[in-house]
């Protein structure tokens, strides 16, 4: 795939295929550790993420060669856990783009969860990142809506620093007029309802598993980095209105 991190698709074990982020990637171990609470986060709040998982490649993986992966091997998939983010679907029978032209992406199927939801997360676990989605839908569906997925949450909680600088034009999805329809707070829910509920016991559940190597060399920060994020979220409404009276305007029928 393309990406500064250098990620490979894999068809697993159980059938489906991942876009496999390795632990030696060139961006940061943490991205790996990034991507999988935040995912799992995602998914407590019920937003449309793409599936973590984790990927154990064995010493016995050979790549494909049909499908360009001869000069993977070797190239930092060694055996252990990686990082796995579900593709939707098959690639042999599913679309999948990462940019819509606009008269597409206004009739994306999950439009408001997948672009308000994001914006919404992205300020509470500030990703430092742009914000990227997935759009496919079904080979056999031709002209049926594109669903959005959120991919690439691996700069949330700062990259490999583990802290949220927060800074107000950060987290807008490059195509500024998908927030013409925000009227306020409520456009966010039932995602800040849930966010702002949440109980720390969940949070923690969303630590488990991530192995210490995915976090550098003070793997005791994890779960400081969890009561961070969990810390957060009574001031989100507060991001929010500081967003929507910021000089840009980005909501622009606020009411
Ligand atoms: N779950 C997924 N399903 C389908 N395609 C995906 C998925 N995750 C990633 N991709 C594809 O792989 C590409 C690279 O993934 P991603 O953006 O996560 O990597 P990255 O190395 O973090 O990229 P960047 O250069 O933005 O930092 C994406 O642009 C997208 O095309
Ligand atoms: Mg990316």
């Amino acid at each position: 795939m393309q990406g500064g991190s250098k990620p490979c698709l894999f068809l697993c074990d159980d059938g489906r295929y991942y876009v496999v982020k390795s632990r030696s990637n060139p961006q940061h171990v943490r991205v790996l550790a990034n991507e999988m609470l935040a995912a799992r986060v995602a998914q407590l709040i019920g937003l449309p993420v793409a599936e973590p998982a984790f990927v154990e490649i064995t010493n016995e993986w050979e790549p494909r060669a049909e499908a360009g992966g001869v000069g993977v091997k070797g190239a930092g998939f060694a055996a252990g856990l990686h990082f796995g983010s579900r593709y939707p679907g098959n690639p042999e029978d599913t679309l999948v783009t990462d940019i819509l032209p606009d008269p597409l992406l206004r009739r994306v199927r999950n439009f408001r969860e997948a672009f308000w939801g994001a914006f919404l997360f992205d300020k509470w676990t500030c990703n430092c990142d742009v914000r990227q989605f997935v759009f496919y839908h079904s080979a056999m569906e031709k002209g049926s809506p594109y669903s959005a997925c959120l991919i690439d949450n691996g700069f949330c909680f700062n990259d490999g620093d583990w802290s949220f600088p927060d800074a107000i034009l950060l987290n807008f999805y490059s195509r500024r007029w998908v927030y013409e329809g925000v009227c306020g707070l409520q456009s966010f829910e039932p995602f800040l309802t849930r966010i702002e509920n949440l109980r720390s016991s969940e949070v923690d559940a969303c630590l488990q598993g991530i192995p210490p190597e995915w976090c550098g060399s003070e793997p005791g920060e994890l779960s400081r980095l969890a009561e961070a994020l969990y810390a957060r979220r009574q001031g989100l409404s507060q991001a929010i209105i500081d967003v929507k009276n910021s000089a840009q305007r980005p909501f622009p029928n606020w009411r």
